[in-house]
């Protein structure tokens, strides 16, 4: 799939695309970003159908959002100059979205600049996270604070990559998927509706509509300055209990499962301000419910949710800003709304997960 902003490559069986790669670049050095469980279930197979990446350095982290920081990506910049990674040198990203927005934070920026690809393994980063260049790292509180717009050589997908994932982290990346049909493509949402249960394999069947959705979506507006910002139906407020759960949760809640209590708590604000049908509103929270066994914050914790609020980067002159729905299949951007109807919205998800 060619796009003006990176190509988005399903891989063959013998992964003959990125074998080119390879043979096209003379890389000086070629570095692996993993974590223990993409380690443990990918490095294998691409060793196997790739033998030079034998000779590859592989860098290693904790897997988790909370090592999506600028002292892991320091601790990375030391092990590249340790190792010898020049400008001529390749970051393969081996991993899910935590790998992926990392490692292209931290190759973006190594010697202001080295290429990178991204081999997502969860269905979170081929549908969503791997696409459309943004990197980044949480910082304090906040999710993806730092970060830039940089764009990957190129994104290479193998959907058997997620067969090893946790059900949990099927259901996070489902999130992401349904939210492409809720803002461009009813029909896309219909046969996403009707699926009564998801897996890995169910789900393996959507990946390519997710992706053009995204790509298209994002390459009308690589810097996020007008319909890119439909892709954040749900994160204002999915974002802010997403970093609530980081701060208050032994066990936090993952992306999607955030982001899917974002998009009916914004569901409902699409109904408010934008005309939302009741029916349709009904339908998205009905489908998330079944899929989804969430336990919200508690009620007393939205003044921490609004507080983080404040704080997300569509915002403008002291307002938040959300990206709604008008009906499913149309977004809608730049909506404003006041603490008294997110509070509101909040309250409605509450009663909608008990
Ligand atoms: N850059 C973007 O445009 C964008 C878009 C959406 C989400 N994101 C980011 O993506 C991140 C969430 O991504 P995620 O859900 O992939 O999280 P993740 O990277 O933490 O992966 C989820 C879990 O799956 C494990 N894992 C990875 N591959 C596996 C495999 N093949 N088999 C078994 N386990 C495997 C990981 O180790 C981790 O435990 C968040 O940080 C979010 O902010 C970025
Ligand atoms: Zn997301």
């Amino acid at each position: 799939m060619s796009s003006q902003l990176h190509p988005v490559t399903f891989l063959s069986a013998d992964f003959g695309q990125l074998i080119n790669l390879l043979q096209d670049n003379s890389y000086d050095k070629i570095f692996i970003l993993v974590d223990e469980n993409s380690m443990q279930h990918c490095i294998p197979l691409l060793m196997t159908k790739i033998s030079d990446l034998r000779h590859a350095e592989v860098l290693e982290i904790e897997s988790g959002e909370e090592n999506k920081t600028l002292e892991i990506a320091e601790q990375l910049w030391i092990s590249l100059a340790e190792q010898g990674a020049t400008r001529k040198s390749l970051l393969i990203n081996l991993g899910g979205g935590v790998v992926c927005d990392l490692g292209g934070f931290v190759a973006s920026v190594y010697k202001r600049g080295i290429d990178f690809i991204h081999i997502p393994t969860t269905l979170l980063a081929q549908v969503d996270a791997s696409l459309g260049g943004k990197v980044g790292v949480d910082h304090g509180v906040l999710k993806n604070q730092l970060g830039l717009f940089s764009l990957p050589n190129n994104v290479y997908i193998d959907p058997s990559f997620v067969n090893t994932l946790y059900i949990r982290h099927v259901k996070s990346g489902f999130a992401e998927m349904l939210k492409h049909g809720l803002i461009a493509d009813k029909k896309y949402w219909s046969k996403l509706f009707a699926l009564e249960d998801v897996n890995a394999k169910i789900l393996s069947d959507f990946v390519s509509r997710s992706v053009e959705i995204k790509m298209k979506v994002v390459s009308g507006d690589f810097k996020e300055k007008d319909i890119r910002k439909s892709l954040n139906f749900g994160h204002t407020i999915g974002h802010a209990i997403e970093s609530y759960s980081l701060q208050h949760d032994t066990l936090p809640l993952f992306h999607g499962e955030a982001i899917s209590i974002g998009m009916v708590a914004e569901a409902f604000l699409s109904k408010n301000k934008c005309d939302l049908s009741e029916t349709e509103l009904t339908q998205i929270s009905e489908v998330i419910t079944r899929h989804f066994e969430i336990e919200l914050p508690p009620a007393d914790a939205f003044e921490e949710l609004w507080q983080l609020m404040q704080h997300d980067k569509k915002n403008e002159r002291g307002k938040v800003n959300f990206a709604l729905i008008r009906s499913i299949g149309k977004a809608e951007i730049d909506v404003n709304c006041e603490r008294e109807e997110v509070m509101e919205a909040f309250n409605y998800a509450k009663s909608v997960f008990k």
